[in-house]
């Protein structure tokens, strides 16, 4: 055997649990857009998930104020008492949900939440529930945990929802959780009281099957939606339901990376112990600062929100005037799921055939110079995800070259 073979052999090896997870279609097509740029080509990235404003000077104030203060050591496990308490106040004020102390957890993002939530309940081969189009994260953190993603496509007819009959379908004895997101990332589509009742009626039927809610995009709703979540529709699934939630989103904190939830204390506890071994507990300056996000002033997120709502218009609009292309009108986040199969079949002015949404937005960005996430990433062709949290002339810039590149596909 030669040295080569040997070292060959030695080389190295990614654990099972991680093999069938690639790098993700959204920071491949970002890598790519970043690489053109670095060329000098004028791309326009319209792929990230994170609000274009900035972090409100309290919150900076406040953390601040906690590093003069000397708060720069480890803190308890899963969030200071300070933390937990403004949270318990935030989901009595907004949600109309009691949870006690010990019923409250603080992690490092929601992602981390999430991450927390399946290490600490799925055995292997557990099966999650996940409508698509859903936020990639869902089904690479069920496999990473060795569990099993049943991924349910949720069309636009459907308004990107679940429906019962639907759900009722996908449970088995190895249900162990759906995964509901409401507003959605990638589709926007937002679950109204009366869109959910009939989920947690076929939940109530089914006693071994937890419920996740991710309600990250909470205060980015428009045209007056009134947001709800499950908890507080239906207390008697409170005690296996996991409220998820975080501060990157609504104020614009992605970088200071908490997110928060309530659940029964049981699971609470058990998520504390995976935490106890990933980060010991989260950034205690960001924690500091999440307090003052959550109990400051927050009459901006109204403003803020209607300056989404002002691009969400634009772009729909911008899109729905394209030939091919179909827009649903998005109930909230920052994002756009439009429809493109007009577009397949297509040919591209250098010849390409266009046979998918991956194809599509392949052309938008070596023709237009316009950087959009395929569906395909979100387990839904053929669509395309716009995120709009840009300025409105770049996102006008953006739409008049779409539209000039399609309208250059024959
Ligand atoms: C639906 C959804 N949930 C959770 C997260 C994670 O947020 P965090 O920054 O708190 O980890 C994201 C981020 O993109 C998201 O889109």
């Amino acid at each position: 055997m030669t040295i080569n073979a040997t070292v060959k052999e030695a080389g190295f090896k990614p654990a099972s649990r991680i093999s069938s997870i690639g790098v993700s279609e959204i920071l491949k097509i970002g890598a790519r857009a970043q690489a053109m740029k670095r060329e000098g080509k004028p791309v326009i990235i319209l792929g990230a998930g994170e609000p274009d404003f900035d972090t409100p000077d309290t919150v900076k104030d406040a953390a601040c104020a906690a590093i003069k203060r000397g708060e720069t050591k480890y803190t308890a496990l899963d969030g200071t008492p300070e933390l937990k308490k403004a949270i318990r106040e935030k989901f009595q004020r907004e949600n109309g949900l009691a949870y006690e102390q010990d019923e409250i957890t603080v992690a490092t993002g929601a992602k981390q939440i999430l991450f927390n939530a399946m290490m600490a309940t799925i055995d292997a081969g557990d099966e999650v529930v996940i409508p698509t189009p859903y936020w990639t994260s869902y089904s690479d953190i069920v496999q990473i945990c060795e569990g099993k993603p049943v991924l349910i496509p949720c069309d636009a007819a459907s308004g990107f929802r679940l429906t019962a009959d639907k759900l009722e379908a996908a449970i088995t004895p190895r249900t162990r959780w759906v995964l509901l997101n409401s507003p959605s990332n990638p589709s926007g589509a937002a679950y109204s009281a009366d869109d959910y009742r009939p989920l947690l009626d076929v939940l109530l039927r089914h006693p071994h099957v937890w419920l996740l809610v991710d309600d990250m995009y909470e205060h980015i709703v428009y045209d007056g939606f009134r947001f709800v979540t499950p908890a507080q529709l239906e207390p008697r699934l409170k005690d296996r339901t996991l409220t998820v939630n975080g501060v990157s989103k609504a104020y614009a904190m992605t970088g200071w990376r908490i997110g928060y939830a309530g659940g029964p204390r049981d699971l609470i506890k058990a998520m504390a112990v995976v935490q106890s071994q990933a980060t010991s507990c989260p950034s205690s300056v960001s924690q500091a600062a999440s307090v003052a996000a959550l109990t400051g002033p927050q009459e901006f997120l109204k403003e803020r929100t209607a300056s989404f709502q002002r691009r969400r218009d634009l772009v729909v609009n911008g899109l729905n005037a394209i030939d091919g292309l179909d827009c649903r009108v998005p109930e909230g986040a920052f994002y756009t799921f439009s429809g493109c199969a007009g577009m397949l079949g297509k040919v591209t002015p250098s010849g390409k055939t266009i046979e998918t949404d991956t194809d599509f937005c392949a052309y938008l960005l070596d023709d237009a110079h316009v950087a959009v996430v395929p569906g395909s990433a979100f387990g839904l062709s053929p669509f395309f995800r716009i995120s709009y949290a840009t300025s409105e002339a770049e996102l006008k810039e953006a739409l008049t070259r779409i539209a000039d590149a399609c309208a250059r596909l024959s």
